[in-house]
């Protein structure tokens, strides 16, 4: 699998631009707990060393869904609380209307003012304009691990954590100010799909500027049989 990018990149040219902001609105982000971070060092090293974690199967689904994350039939329960894995891509500052709907994209951060300095650095192409407003976002189209293969669902079992991790940390982690980790949100069985809701409740970002009506789908729509082979069950309203 050619997406076997770990963690996150945050260029240095802007990674003291992100910081202030997560500082400025930071009831966004949480600082990593020593169980996340422990989860967080173990899943990196997985992906490290083998792109998939072992205990994962990747497979292709039908139903125009292109490809969706297993846990394999052969492994231990996850529970609820683990460290999947980060959501890794690339990071980039955007003016906030432009449009860049990858599919694979998360927003960090909105309702940036870049001063004049911080636009001439980040975007020498473009007159400066005081009230220009700028997002953080975070994408998985060309660059990202396995997770930018988890599908959505109304009925998850992961949840998106943010979370900063500190420069003196147990684990010798690189620092990071905003970071996404998917957990557990509760126990995955052998065989199930892992899923998550692109959405918040009550929000429509995600499936509504497209138009589109998710394909409904729990754990336990798809699943792997005993020989890991994908089984459809079925759907849910
Ligand atoms: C982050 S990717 C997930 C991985 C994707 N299946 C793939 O093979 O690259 C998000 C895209 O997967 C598809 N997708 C994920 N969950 C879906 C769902 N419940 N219903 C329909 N399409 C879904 C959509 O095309 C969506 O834009």
């Amino acid at each position: 699998m050619k997406f076997s990018l770990p963690r996150q990149i945050l260029d240095k040219k802007i990674f003291a631009l992100v910081s202030k902001e997560v500082e400025k609105q930071n009831e966004m982000v949480i600082s990593a707990s020593k169980k996340n971070l422990k989860g967080l060092a173990a899943a990196l090293s997985k992906i490290t060393d083998h792109t998939l974690p072992k205990h994962l199967q990747l497979e292709k689904l039908g139903n125009n869904l292109g490809m969706g994350v297993f846990l394999r039939s052969d492994s231990c329960p996850i529970l609820k609380g683990e460290v999947i894995a980060p959501y890794s891509g690339i990071i980039t500052i955007v003016p906030s209307n432009d449009p860049n709907e990858t599919g694979y994209m998360f927003e960090l951060l909105s309702n940036i003012h870049l001063n004049r300095e911080e636009q001439l650095l980040l975007h020498p192409n473009r007159p400066f304009h005081p009230g220009r407003l700028y997002s953080i976002q975070l994408d998985a189209l060309k660059k990202g691990n396995f997770t930018r293969f988890i599908n959505h669902s109304s009925h998850p079992n992961l949840i998106a954590h943010l979370i900063s991790t500190p420069s003196k940390n147990p684990y010798n982690l690189e620092p990071m100010p905003i970071e996404v980790i998917y957990i557990a949100k509760k126990t995955i069985h052998p065989g199930e799909q892992l899923l998550i809701s692109y959405e918040n409740d009550g929000e429509n970002n995600y499936w509504g500027p497209a138009k589109i009506k998710p394909f409904p789908m729990t754990p336990k729509t798809f699943t792997l049989s005993p020989d890991f082979i994908v089984v459809k069950g079925s759907s849910v309203s």
